[in-house]
């Protein structure tokens, strides 16, 4: 865990009366641990959950349950926590509280904090799958994220409520850290630039129901936009084929074969300070593509390939001054292999990833990797979630577009 970030925060975490308040403990455990100071404001439904002392143990900070209690200095508690707040959490979120918060009801401590702040707040909502799916919870949901407040959507999984594979579970811990430790960093750094990022990999057709594609998620190039939005750039995102949610507030150009996505990068590329080139695009399509599905007994017995475009080639060789970075998926002579395809594809930075080692890179949330910029590699290969990652790389491309300017 990247603790600094954490370091000196004051964090309102606001419990609502949710099967998964017991989740929140966790919570707010691994934020006490990483340095923050965490308040926690509990609805009179979440008691019915947690009780308070458990927070108040963990957290070692006065539970916050009563809108009349005032703090030792006299202030109204609302007021003072929505004010000392750097970012106020409310995990989970039941459909009640997004519901109130639309509204702007401010009717017990929780509601009343919520409308009082003009920090940062972030919503982790929680629920019965149809309560998720109601339309007046969507409606909610919609209304809030248009004020900017920052919904973490639940994953899917099996519910308490007995589902077992629905939308509404609390999301891991880990998940809500990375989250907030994007939300909360420092170094923003990349206000006014226009940061094009690539994502996933493209499906090459055969015919209009089969297509050539490979293993990647999309996940390393959504987290990249998103570490780039958090950093305060415009970020432009052209996506291959994904089963991942457009990233909110994050244009998205969606595409499907290499060509496609040669010409969005080419559309997007004059106005863009940096491309960071993460989608696996294939390297060979069907040098034919049937407009009609090829019957069975129709199917040639070989396929012939033609090869794509090389769009990270095409982008270092373009005029005009932006940084490039690539990625190599290795499996073997990782770090000597990404630092020649730097110096051949004249990029600024290469992120080698180490693909042969099981539980990383394709699909996963985690990545071997290392970081090689002109000057060498930066530490060793070392297993990163990919958020984290994420954020490594726009902190280097902040550092590297201010050396830019500087030079
Ligand atoms: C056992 C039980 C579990 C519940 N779990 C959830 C839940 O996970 N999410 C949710 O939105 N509401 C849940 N509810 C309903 C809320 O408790 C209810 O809407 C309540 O009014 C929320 O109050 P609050 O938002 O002020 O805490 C649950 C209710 C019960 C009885």
């Amino acid at each position: 865990m990247t603790e600094y970030i954490f370091k000196g925060k004051t964090i309102a975490l606001g419990v609502s009366g949710g099967i998964a308040a017991y989740k929140a403990v966790d919570l707010a455990s691994e934020l006490t641990q990483a340095g923050a100071t965490v308040k926690i404001i509990m609805s009179e439904n979440a008691v019915k959950f947690v009780s308070p002392i458990t927070f108040q143990s963990i957290t070692c900070q006065p539970v916050i349950t009563d809108l009349f209690a005032s703090n030792p200095q006299g202030r109204i508690y609302h007021i003072s926590i929505s004010e000392e707040a750097d970012v106020i959490v409310i995990a989970p979120a039941t459909a009640n509280i997004l519901a109130k918060a639309a509204c702007g009801i401010a009717d017990d401590t929780l509601s009343t904090t919520i409308v009082a702040t003009r920090s940062a707040v972030v919503m982790i909502p929680a629920m019965n799958n149809y309560m998720w799916l109601n339309k007046a919870t969507q409606h909610n949901l919609e209304t809030l994220r248009e004020r900017g407040i920052h919904i973490i959507e639940p994953e899917v999984g099996r519910l308490a409520c007995g589902e077992e594979e629905a939308i509404g579970r609390f999301p891991k811990t880990e998940t809500i850290i990375d989250y907030l430790k994007n939300l909360l960093t420092v170094v923003r750094g990349l206000e006014g630039k226009t940061i094009l990022v690539t994502a996933g990999g493209t499906h090459e057709p055969i015919d209009p129901v089969r297509f050539i594609g490979n293993r990647s998620s999309g996940k390393m190039g959504y987290a990249i936009a998103e570490a780039a939005e958090a950093r305060g750039g415009d970020v432009v995102l052209i996506s291959g084929p994904t089963c991942l949610r457009p990233p909110y507030g994050i244009k998205v150009v969606n595409v499907e074969t290499a060509r496609q996505m040669k010409q969005a990068v080419l559309d997007y590329l004059p106005q863009a300070d940096a491309v960071i080139m993460a989608a696996a695009i294939a390297d060979f399509r069907p040098s034919e593509e049937s407009v009609e599905k090829i019957k069975k007994e129709k199917m040639p017995k070989s396929l012939g390939l033609g090869l794509n475009p090389d769009i990270l080639q095409m982008v270092s060789e373009k005029e005009g001054r932006r940084i490039v970075v690539g990625f190599a998926a290795e499996s073997e002579n990782i770090i000597e292999s990404a630092v020649e395809k730097l110096k051949k594809k004249n990029l600024d930075l290469i992120v080698a990833n180490n693909i042969g080692k099981p539980g990383v890179g394709f699909g996963s949330d985690l990545n071997l990797a290392i970081l090689i910029d002109r000057s060498g590699p930066m530490g060793d290969l070392k297993t990163y979630r990919k958020s984290d990652l994420a954020g490594r790389i726009m902190d280097w491309l902040v550092g590297a577009l201010k050396r830019d300017a500087a030079d």
